[in-house]
């Protein structure tokens, strides 16, 4: 690319040494053209093709489905768009190359081409208005009663179900065919809820409870994400929401009410112990327990999830060490602080969140 565009600037500077340079400088036009064109594709494709990843195209909720409907539609729409404007310009290029100055039409003054030409794009953007308020109505949805409230914080998720008596982090599940209402709020900077399969975004402001509302169609495991700039760990600001049917739903709201399993092993007894006598419980909930801060998640059933640091990383002893060690190594700027503990003592303390199932 370098060595093309390089030698492509000398043809242009000392033109009359090269043979033919503009056309050599089309040519190198349409290659690099191609080039990213391929370049943009394989993108597209590969993050199509990555397993995990939210796709919009794989929806798995009601406002998910006919969003996807209006993508089609607006793609359908804007390739239309795309293949008469470069039909007409290749038309015009090619047929119309080489043409004396004095012979190219003058449209100016010309009335009905100002016309037409005006009211075409007035026309594709009616279209696209109509289709987009046709899809936002089809998205509305009489009110169920919000079942939790989504919290945003730097940089985590808090689901709050009030009526069930629990709360837990950065991992819920809901029921697949129930309406399922969420008040979305936040306790710091503006966040926004999304979890691309289920459906649209909905910001969540601090002193302000929004809504989004959408019915489970799929049973699945989808990744939610936040979707406003909300400071250095934007981006590792994640979610597991997880649809499943009603029964196993009832077993695991069942499962999140109790409070937390008394530890097992030795090393987890003692890791039991020791996390009561250092500074954890100033941050951190485990009903059953003496802990009860509330600043950062809610551990009481942490060993049931699937990852942690708001699901940057797999829930593995390995990973819950290394973030317990250097946790601004992981998540820079996140107000985890470092457990200056020896490491056997870190070991037990891994060794009973892990059993909090
Ligand atoms: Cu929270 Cu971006």
């Amino acid at each position: 690319m370098i060595a093309s565009s390089t030698s492509m600037g000398r043809g242009r500077v000392c033109g009359a040494t090269v043979h033919r340079p503009g056309s050599r400088v089309r040519r190198h036009a349409v290659v690099r053209t191609l080039q990213i064109g391929a370049l943009l594709t394989l993108v597209v494709l590969a993050a199509g093709c990555a397993g995990d990843q939210p796709d919009i195209f794989r929806p798995g909720g009601s406002a998910g489905e006919e969003i996807k409907t209006l993508s089609y539609q607006i793609f359908a729409i804007l390739a239309v768009v795309l293949v008469v404007v470069w039909g007409l310009l290749a038309f015009v290029i090619i047929k119309y190359r080489r043409r004396p100055e004095s012979e190219v039409s003058k449209t100016r003054g010309n009335l009905t081409i100002e016309i037409v030409w005006t009211l075409i794009p007035a026309v594709i953007v009616t279209v696209l208005f109509v289709l987009t308020v046709h899809t936002t109505r089809q998205i509305a949805m009489p009110d169920p009663g919000a079942q939790f409230a989504a919290v945003g914080h730097q940089w985590w998720w808090e689901f709050d179900f009030p009526d069930q008596g629990f709360k837990t982090a950065n991992e819920v599940y809901v029921a697949v065919g129930r309406p399922t209402s969420i008040d979305v709020e936040s306790v710091d900077v503006i966040h926004s809820f999304w979890v691309p399969q289920m459906g649209g975004k909905v910001d969540m402001i601090p002193g302000r409870v929004n809504h989004i509302r959408f019915v489970p169609l799929k049973e699945g495991r989808y990744l939610g994400e936040c979707s406003e700039f909300c400071g250095a760990q934007h981006g590792k600001m994640r979610f597991l929401f997880v649809v499943v049917s009603p029964e196993e739903y009832s077993a695991w709201a069942h499962d999140q009410a109790r409070p937390a399993a008394q530890p097992a092993g030795a090393e987890a007894v003692a890791g039991g112990e020791l996390i009561r006598t250092i500074a954890c419980g100033s941050c951190h909930t485990i009903r059953g327990t003496s802990m009860k801060g509330t600043f950062g998640p809610d551990l009481t059933h942490f060993g049931s999830r699937s990852g942690i640091a708001a699901y940057t990383l797999p829930n593995t002893a390995p990973n819950l060490l290394a973030w317990l060690q250097d946790p601004q190594a992981i998540k820079p700027e996140c107000t985890m602080p470092t457990i200056p503990l020896p490491l056997r003592e870190q070991q037990q303390l891994v060794a009973y969140l892990e059993e909090l199932k």
